[in-house]
């Protein structure tokens, strides 16, 4: 992330966003189960709120300092953060009941990066857990806060095909005037 970016997802302001309208949306109606798994966390601010609602826990993220500083910030035992790829989880087959992902995806450098971590999702998911999640829609503000930075947006239009064909079932994609969320399920079959 630019230093902007930084600044922006380690602010208060960000946090009161995420609490208030992000997490509440995402997370409306859904059964997380007992042991979440959050890609891409960044400084934490949706962690920090995940952490106190989930019994267990486990962030990743690619970038080693921010791994290090929130495993230091939240350090608990139903807590864990891990330097990791998303695209290539170093959990088990069949892991967790949950997997989230939040203002993310676009971080990616490519479609098939975010396919890969969809496919990830899917693999480390136990059968009929749910993968769910939010990101930007692709609009000239979002463009300016990535200067110099990766940015490739979700399409919403096409994120259920793709979510289908990483092996979810039952998926749902719907925006609002700020993003877009999904959520989607590994069969349990
Ligand atoms: C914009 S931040 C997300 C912040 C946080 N989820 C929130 O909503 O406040 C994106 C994060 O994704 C991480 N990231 C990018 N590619 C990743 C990958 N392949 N695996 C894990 N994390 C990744 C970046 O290091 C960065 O910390």
């Amino acid at each position: 992330m630019n230093q902007q970016h930084l600044e922006l997802c380690s602010s208060a302001e960000w946090a009161e966003t995420v609490s208030r309208f992000i997490i509440p949306w995402v997370l409306d109606d859904l059964e997380l189960g007992d042991n979440v798994l959050e890609v891409g966390p960044g400084p934490g601010r949706t962690t920090e709120v995940l952490v106190a609602m989930v019994p267990r826990l486990t962030a990743v993220d690619l970038d080693e300092g921010l791994a290090a500083s929130l495993a230091q910030r939240l350090a608990g035992p139903t807590f864990e953060a891990i330097n990791a790829d998303a695209t290539a989880l170093p959990q088990e087959d069949e892991t967790f009941s949950a997997v989230l992902s939040f203002t993310m995806l676009h971080h990616l450098p490519t479609a098939e990066a975010q396919d890969a971590v969809f496919s990830e999702a899917a693999r480390v998911l136990r059968r009929g857990g749910v993968f769910a999640g939010t990101d930007s829609l692709d609009r000239p503000e979002f463009r300016e806060l990535h200067v110099d930075d990766i940015c490739v947006p979700i399409d919403p239009s096409t994120l259920g095909d793709r979510l289908n064909r990483a092996g979810f079932e039952g998926v749902q994609v719907e925006t609002n005037d700020f993003g877009l969320r999904f959520r989607a399920w590994r069969p349990k079959n």
